[in-house]
């Protein structure tokens, strides 16, 4: 059976694609620093902060271990933090980086020869704030241009044995209140995005039909990114 590799799966749009790749009949490992999580049936949960070079070897040693095999790894652990950047220390800017980007290179860095081996697939979940900010929000848009730019690095450097590919969410309601009928009304696809339009996406990249696709970025906005917005 196929395995796949989902970080930051204990909740929100890691749970929805690992939940996803388990119906698709995949063996899937759920890694999350969140010791509470849970995989979907049949799969495996692994406590690991995927920020951390050490948790990182210790976690792909033990797929290599038990599972024996890799053929799609899933980078989709991230965090933001909110503040001016008079207020953000060096170590909370690390912190960001650390999950949201480093944790990629420590990911594939250990898991190539696996990867290789399987001719396998691996998906970053960036954001279209790779591309577009709000204010205060510098280590998080960082991280993730830096994750976009990442994705192609690799896929030139690991082709043609595995492809990698990003996808960049607009806004995903995993938590908080449910969406306004204006929040939904302002998305140009008439609403906000659900987990199902991630997991989808990262299913198919993982797949057979995605064969010809490597070094590109998804952006799944619902139209947002593409929408000219003028002052009234
Ligand atoms: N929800 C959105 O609207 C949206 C939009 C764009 C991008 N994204 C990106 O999608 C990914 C998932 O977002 P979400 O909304 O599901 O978030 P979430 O907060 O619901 O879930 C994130 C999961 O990652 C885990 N995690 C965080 N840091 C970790 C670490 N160092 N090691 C291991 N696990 C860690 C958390 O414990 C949590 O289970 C993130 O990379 C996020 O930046 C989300």
């Amino acid at each position: 059976m196929a395995v796949a590799l989902v970080t930051g799966g204990a909740k929100g749009i890691g749970a929805g694609i690992a939940g996803r790749l388990a119906r698709d009949g995949w063996q899937v490992v759920v890694a999350d620093r969140d010791p509470s999580g849970a995989a979907p049936a049949g799969g495996r949960y692994a406590v690991c902060d995927v920020g951390d070079e050490a948790s990182v070897a210790a976690l792909v040693a033990s797929v290599a271990a038990t599972e024996q095999r890799l053929d799609a790894l899933i980078c989709n652990a991230g965090f933001m933090i909110r503040k001016p950047i008079g207020e953000l220390s060096l170590a909370e800017w690390g912190s960001v980086l650390a999950t949201n980007l480093t944790s990629t290179f420590l990911l594939v860095r250990a898991a190539e020869a696996l990867l290789r081996a399987a001719k396998g697939a691996v998906v970053t979940i960036a954001s279209t704030r790779a591309g577009m900010s709000e204010p205060n929000t510098e280590s998080y848009s960082a991280s993730k241009g830096g994750l976009v730019a990442l994705t192609h690095a690799l896929a030139i450097s690991l082709g043609p044995d595995i492809r990698v590919n990003c996808i960049s969410p607009g806004w995903i309601w995993t938590k908080g209140p449910e969406p306004t009928e204006a929040e939904h009304a302002f998305h140009p696809a008439g609403r906000v995005g659900r987990v199902d339009d991630i997991a989808g996406l990262a299913a198919f990249l993982v797949g057979p039909d995605s064969g010809f696709i490597t070094g590109a970025e998804f952006v799944v906005d619902g139209g947002v990114t593409r929408k000219m917005i003028y002052p009234d």
